[in-house]
């Protein structure tokens, strides 16, 4: 009996942990691979195929690496043609946490 309410209450703490982290990983990933790599690419190096599609020049988002988390959320947030305003479709964690990875998938690649 002990153990069980022991265990309940570490996993409601665990989850609690895991919500309030605002910039997630994990999450940041799969948003953007849902979301962003179909025009971006895998790598943040921008889709070749989709920039012919759109005919825009999809920017490598290394070049954003240096930008502030609150000038990228406004664009996200707003969009910037032909990319789409993700304000509706994604919570202000999701666009943290996509943020954070697309800053981290950069830097993975070399950082240029
Ligand atoms: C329909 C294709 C498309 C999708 C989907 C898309 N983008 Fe973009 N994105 C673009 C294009 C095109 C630009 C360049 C806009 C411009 O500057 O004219 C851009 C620009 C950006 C920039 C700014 C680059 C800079 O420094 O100027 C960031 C950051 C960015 N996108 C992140 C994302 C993220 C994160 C997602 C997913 C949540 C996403 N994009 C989804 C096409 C797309």
């Amino acid at each position: 009996m002990r153990v069980r309410s022991f265990v309940v209450a570490l996993l409601g703490a665990l989850t609690v942990a895991s919500t309030a982290a605002a910039a997630d990983l994990e999450l940041g990933k799969k948003v953007y691979a849902a979301k962003c790599a179909s025009c971006h690419g895998a790598d943040g190096k921008g889709n070749a195929k989709m920039a012919g599609m759109l005919k825009v020049n999809i920017p490598d988002l290394s070049g954003s690496a240096g930008k502030s988390n609150a000038e990228l959320l406004k664009l996200l947030a707003e969009g910037k043609k032909p990319m789409p305003a993700f304000a509706k479709s994604l919570s202000k964690d999701e666009m943290d946490s996509v943020l954070s990875y697309a800053k981290a998938l950069v830097r993975g690649s070399g950082g240029k």
